[in-house]
């Protein structure tokens, strides 16, 4: 392959919660030109608790983006072929730093860290007759530990550091996309303090049908506007990449990750659906123009703005904390395969489990349940089951996770789906996607017509 005169290449920069890829397509084909990707380390301090190190993730995008330009020039392209970037990244994921420093005043505190229960809890108290629900008219979310102003509202109640800086007007708050932005246009040097809508959605902050920040969730929670960036929509100019080896070239689209797979899989129409397996497993259903508050312990999200004079596309979404996760932990802390792929052969040799349930709870439990307490179990077991058995309940744990969703999608909806497209990491486990059709009864596939 080599650079045609009129080539049009778009990058994308998708920060995920274990790696950073960007990505370079042609722009007339969607095909991938090349891409470059790395693994990111998460630091587990405490148990429950999971952080990254805000630098380690910028410098993650500043080497996938250059070795992605090296591989591209090495195919015969141009760089100034790439004509715009675009930023996915792993949502709710939360960064505080200072402004005339540039440094983060905290390690990242990931979307899947369990450290403020206890924040939940006092926030709880402020609601009438702890009701979890108390703000979901208004911001579409039920009280958890997985959103960003929660997490903010720890790290403003148990870090010096951010305390401080927040009362000197030196605190700067964002989700992984906000952090990008500023230092990827310029840092200390006039970088742009922005979000996206869909990002946005995630914190708790932001009303559902203004767009804007919210007077009343932001004195729910006790947060100064000042240390939040400006919403705009998820595809406008937002300023021009300051250094790496595309200097210059503009940055014009933002999307939370499963917001952006559901954008990738053309679910434009109302009722159309997709489900991705990564770390966790999200499952978005477009509601169109109508924000749909769900009855059944459901997200309600934007699903996408596209230009700033576009109205909101809004979905309801299922969120699951732990896909992927129990696969790597059945590698990692059981040993029992070395390699995630090795997963499919050992749950082959069976048919069936035997009786043997896996609840894959590591991180509580989310969509449907809200339940921060929750812990995994494994249940079922005789002296007859083996790793072959419990190999196909980790599979199995995640259909039946997913199952829940479909259920409480139809609930909500009204609606009962009839197909899902699926992506993600997990997808290319074969075994995985016909129990989760057999589960769903529904068809499940890369481009369904659901
Ligand atoms: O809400 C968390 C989600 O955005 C994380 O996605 O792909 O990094 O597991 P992923």
């Amino acid at each position: 392959a080599s650079s045609e005169e009129g080539c049009v290449l778009v990058g994308a920069v998708d920060q995920g919660t274990s790696s950073t890829r960007f990505l370079i397509f042609n722009a007339k084909t969607s095909e991938v030109v090349t891409y470059h990707q790395v693994e990111l380390r998460q630091i587990l301090p405490k148990e429950g608790w999971v952080e990254e190190d805000p630098m380690e993730i910028l410098d993650t995008v500043k080497v996938c983006i250059d070795q992605a330009v090296e591989n591209l020039v090495g195919l015969g392209y141009k760089q100034a072929d790439i004509k715009a970037v675009g930023i996915t990244n792993q949502r709710e994921t939360t960064i505080v730093w200072d402004k005339t420093t540039g440094k983060p005043l905290y390690n990242a505190i990931v979307w899947l860290d369990l450290r403020t229960a206890s924040t939940i809890e006092d926030l709880l108290k402020k609601t009438p007759g702890n009701d979890q629900d108390f703000l979901r008219s208004r911001c579409g979310l039920p009280l958890a530990t997985y959103f960003s102003a929660v997490k903010l509202r720890w790290l403003m109640d148990n870090s010096e550091a951010v305390r401080k800086a927040v009362e000197d007007g030196r605190c700067m708050f964002g989700t992984v996309d906000s952090w990008l932005v500023w230092n990827l246009t310029g840092g200390t040097k006039g970088g742009q303090h922005i979000t996206d809508v869909t990002n946005a959605s995630r914190t708790m902050l932001m009303n559902l049908s203004t767009l804007a920040w919210d007077d009343s969730l932001c004195r729910f929670f006790d947060i100064p506007k000042s240390v939040l960036p400006s919403i705009r929509s998820s595809a406008e100019v937002y300023g021009h990449l300051s250094d790496t080896s595309l200097k210059g070239t503009k940055i014009s689209g933002i999307l939370g990750d499963q917001q952006a797979a559901l954008v990738g899989q053309s679910c434009f129409h109302v009722g159309q659906a997709k489900n991705t397996y990564g770390t966790g497993c999200f499952l978005l259903y477009n509601t169109g123009l109508k924000a749909v508050e769900s009855k059944t312990g459901l997200l309600t999200t934007v699903a996408y703005q596209l230009g700033k004079n576009k109205p909101a596309v809004y979905a309801l979404e299922g969120a699951i904390a732990i896909a992927g996760a129990c696969v790597q932990w059945l590698r990692d802390n059981l040993g029992l395969i070395s390699t995630s792929a090795e997963i499919e052969q050992l749950a082959a040799v069976v048919d069936g489990t035997h009786g043997c349930y896996f609840v894959p709870a590591f991180s509580g439990l989310f969509c449907p349940y809200w339940q921060n307490d929750a812990r995994g179990i494994i249940c079922g077991l005789t002296q007859f089951t083996n790793k072959n058995h419990l190999a196909r309940a980790v599979l199995e744990a995640v259909c039946f996770q997913t199952r829940e969703l479909l259920d409480a999608m139809n609930k909500d909806s009204g609606l009962d789906l009839t197909s899902v497209r699926v992506d993600g990491g997990m997808t290319v486990n074969g075994l995985l996607m016909q129990i989760q059709a057999d589960l769903l009864g529904i068809d499940v596939g890369e481009s369904g017509d659901g």
